[in-house]
């Protein structure tokens, strides 16, 4: 099958068009390199032809897609960005190039998309309060954060709440403009799929990490955070108290994901997105995280500094259990192998600004 993979030079991307080569299927890339994501041109990937071009381009999107089956939709504006003043650059690339892609895939009968989803849609994720059963807290408060209280109360009865899994029925509640972006993303290709009959699935990623993963990177990026320190030979610098909850997946897991998303395409019902979690099953805290790090890389234990980010939400763990029982995907890097490769690998280049 030839796939667009729109995006393919990127972190994810690349790993995609390596997965769906070893599966013998014909991948080709279509890519900005956004000097965001990519301060210097990336080496050429040995397993596809890049098209050097943007999505929000109607012209370069319809010759890449000239005898595709099915579309790997990975290009986006990640990362948190520096303010609002990045806004439209973010609905630009996120929307406005989704939506071009999908027009122009009507156009042509391109009928199979795979969209890159992302767990920030959810926002601050499940949680059960033992008095009212399952609660969604809202964003905490500052006063409470600068108090070192980084759990988040029930919102009706004040009480301290266990956090749950969130599965793909959780309603969206996206904090922040990639977060929106990323939802509407969804909303575009479940319109896309009603009024073409097309066949589409969302595998909505968590916490991707991995060998090609930018490093400094102000999103997601929590765990190059901490290898880039490590590799300046520091601590790495652990905020709130360590103890928040997060599903770490490898990259080359989530890249498995998708080629076997794109295999099962053809089967699925026409008119419809499904939306998957795709993380790895396996929460783990930051603190954790950062600890296995430093030891795989032999560098110094972490410095839990209790600083926060407004923005940033407590526990987010999926359940990933409806794309194991429908595609049959599940994540096979162990989180300590995962982090061992990781520490041993570089980084690639990157800029603040950017995941
Ligand atoms: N990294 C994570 O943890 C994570 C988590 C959830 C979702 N995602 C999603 O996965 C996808 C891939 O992210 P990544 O981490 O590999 O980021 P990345 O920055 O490494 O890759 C994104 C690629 O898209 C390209 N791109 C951006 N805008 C474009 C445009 N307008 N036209 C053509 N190409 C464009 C960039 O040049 C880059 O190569 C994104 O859709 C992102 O939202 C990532
Ligand atoms: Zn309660």
């Amino acid at each position: 099958m030839r796939v667009l993979v729109t995006g393919g030079a990127g972190f994810i991307g690349s790993q995609a068009v390596a997965a769906l080569a070893a599966r013998g299927h014909d991948p080709v890339v279509l890519d900005a390199l956004l000097p965001s994501a990519h301060p210097e041109p990336p080496p050429p990937h040995p397993d596809a032809e890049l098209i050097h071009g943007d999505v929000r381009d109607p012209a370069t999107v319809l010759r890449a897609l000239r005898g595709v089956d099915a579309v790997c939709h990975q290009a986006a504006m990640v990362g948190l960005g520096r303010d609002f003043a990045d806004a439209p650059a973010y609905v630009g690339c996120n929307d406005l190039g989704t939506a071009v892609l999908l027009a122009a895939m009507a156009e042509t009968g391109v009928a199979e998309l795979v969209l890159a989803g992302s767990m920030v849609i959810y926002g601050e994720g499940r949680y059960d309060c033992a008095r009212c059963g399952p609660v969604r807290p809202g964003p905490r408060a500052a006063a409470d954060l600068d108090a070192g209280r980084f759990e988040p109360r029930c919102q009706v009865c004040g009480a301290e709440l266990t956090p749950g899994l969130v599965t793909e029925d959780a309603p969206a509640d996206p904090r922040n403009v990639y977060a929106a972006t990323k939802l509407s993303q969804e909303h575009l290709a479940a319109a896309w799929a009603r009024a073409t009959g097309g066949r589409a699935v969302a595998l909505r990623y968590h916490n991707v990490y991995g060998p090609g993963m930018p490093r400094d990177t102000p999103y997601a990026g929590v765990a190059s955070f901490f290898r880039s320190a490590l590799a300046r030979g520091e601590a790495p610098r652990v905020f709130e108290d360590g103890r928040q909850r997060r599903d770490f997946v490898h990259v080359r897991d989530v890249a498995e994901a998708n080629a076997t998303a794109l295999e099962a395409l053809h089967g699925r019902e026409p008119g419809v997105l499904t939306p998957y979690n795709a993380g790895s099953g396996a929460p783990h805290t930051v603190g954790e995280m950062a600890s296995a790090l430093a030891r795989a890389y032999g560098g110094p234990a972490p410095e839990v500094t209790g600083e926060y980010r407004l923005g940033d939400v407590r526990h987010i763990t999926a359940d990933s259990s409806r794309l194991a029982a429908d595609l049959g995907w599940k994540a096979r890097v162990g989180f300590a192998e995962g982090m061992a490769e990781f520490a041993a690998s570089a980084l690639r280049r990157g800029t603040e600004t950017s995941e």
